[in-house]
């Protein structure tokens, strides 16, 4: 098998797999990703292959520290002082890369940018500064699939595709990084994750820079992060959002206190916080959408989730798991 508990002697077996151009499951803070040699051609490759991801699709790359990270991306005051405030954590930076640095070309998929960040979960980190140098990893699911947060998720999606699976136990975020792009007058939300626009403006005000937080919608002339094409995060079932009936025989994605009729009706049910607790709900909508799958069920209904805090980025992936395909 290739899921591994953690100890120091898995974590080096892990880091000799990555140096010697494998492929390695580990869970960050957010989700598990699939890491290789972000150095290597050859490792990337096996990424995008793994993941039957296509290669226009850039990479995140994972480094254990701020002096590495300089090496391939150029911080401008902004970036640097959220890099001060958010790291390590669930903040990805996209950067102007440095050139020549390294760094594999399939990284970038011809953008002039780098997508960088510092995860904060141990496990991570340990394997990171065991390994030494740039891990790229987007999240170890399959392509189109809903992101992994567990080691049986990973294993489900890739099975032995991959050389090794760290298993740190359920990721506590459960929804990927908070995506920004950084330019010379502003800074640009491409994903919404845990951490969110407005906390980034205050953070950036804490730290005494005056730049704009803008929210990258598709209507403007700028690129959205290119993989969060409109079909991502799709279960197999149909999903219905902002419920507020259950159809006899669909199930039910909740949150918060459910009403009687939707009990009587739902073939299922999974709430993702009895309490309607935000970032309870996030840890575990993946996990919730992969088991009503597992169940078969066709149709999903998902009650309102505030769009508050986090339940920004809950929102925002329920909506792409709910385009028709
Ligand atoms: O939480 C996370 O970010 C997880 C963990 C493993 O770190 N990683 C993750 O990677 O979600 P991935 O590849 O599944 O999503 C990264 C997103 C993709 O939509 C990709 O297109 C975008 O980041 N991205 C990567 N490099 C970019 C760049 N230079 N400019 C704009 N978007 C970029
Ligand atoms: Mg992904």
């Amino acid at each position: 098998m290739t899921i591994k508990k953690p100890s120091s002697a898995t974590i080096q077996q892990a880091a000799s797999i990555l140096a010697t151009g494998g492929v390695v499951a580990f869970p960050t803070e957010t989700v598990y990703g699939l890491g290789a040699n972000a150095k290597n051609d050859a490792s990337v490759v096996k990424i995008f292959e793994t993941k039957t991801r296509p290669q226009t699709n850039p990479l995140i790359i994972h480094v254990a520290d701020l002096s590495l990270a300089k090496q391939f991306a150029k911080f401008p005051t902004s970036a640097a002082a959220l890099a001060q405030h958010f790291w390590p954590g669930p903040l990805t930076l996209v950067l102007e890369r440095v050139e020549n640095s390294g760094l594999s070309e399939k990284i970038y998929a011809g953008n002039t940018t780098v997508a960088i960040r510092i995860p904060a979960h141990p496990l991570a980190l340990s394997l990171l500064q065991n390994f030494s140098g740039p891990v790229a990893a987007p999240s170890a699911n399959r392509s189109g699939h809903v992101s992994p947060t567990t080691a049986d998720h990973v294993a489900n999606d890739l099975g032995d595709q991959v050389d090794m699976i760290l298993d740190g136990g359920p990721t506590t975020k459960g929804i990927e990084s908070t995506i920004v792009q950084v330019f010379d007058d502003h800074v640009e939300l491409l994903r919404p994750g845990s951490i969110t626009s407005a906390e980034i403006a205050t953070a950036l005000d804490k730290e005494g820079v005056l730049i704009d937080v803008r929210t990258n919608n598709k209507t403007t002339s700028r690129p959205n992060a290119p993989g969060q094409l409109e079909s991502h995060y799709a279960p197999r079932a149909t999903v219905r959002l902002n419920a507020d009936a259950v159809a006899p025989g669909e199930a039910l994605l909740a949150f918060g206190s459910i009403p009687k009729a939707h009990t009587a009706a739902a073939a299922h049910i999974i709430n993702l916080s009895p309490t309607g607790n935000i970032e309870e709900a996030a840890s575990l909508l993946f996990a919730a959408l992969r088991e009503l799958d597992a169940k078969g069920t066709p149709n999903i209904a998902v009650m309102p989730i505030p769009k508050s805090g986090v339940g920004l980025a809950i929102n925002d992936r329920l909506a792409r798991a709910a385009v028709p395909r």
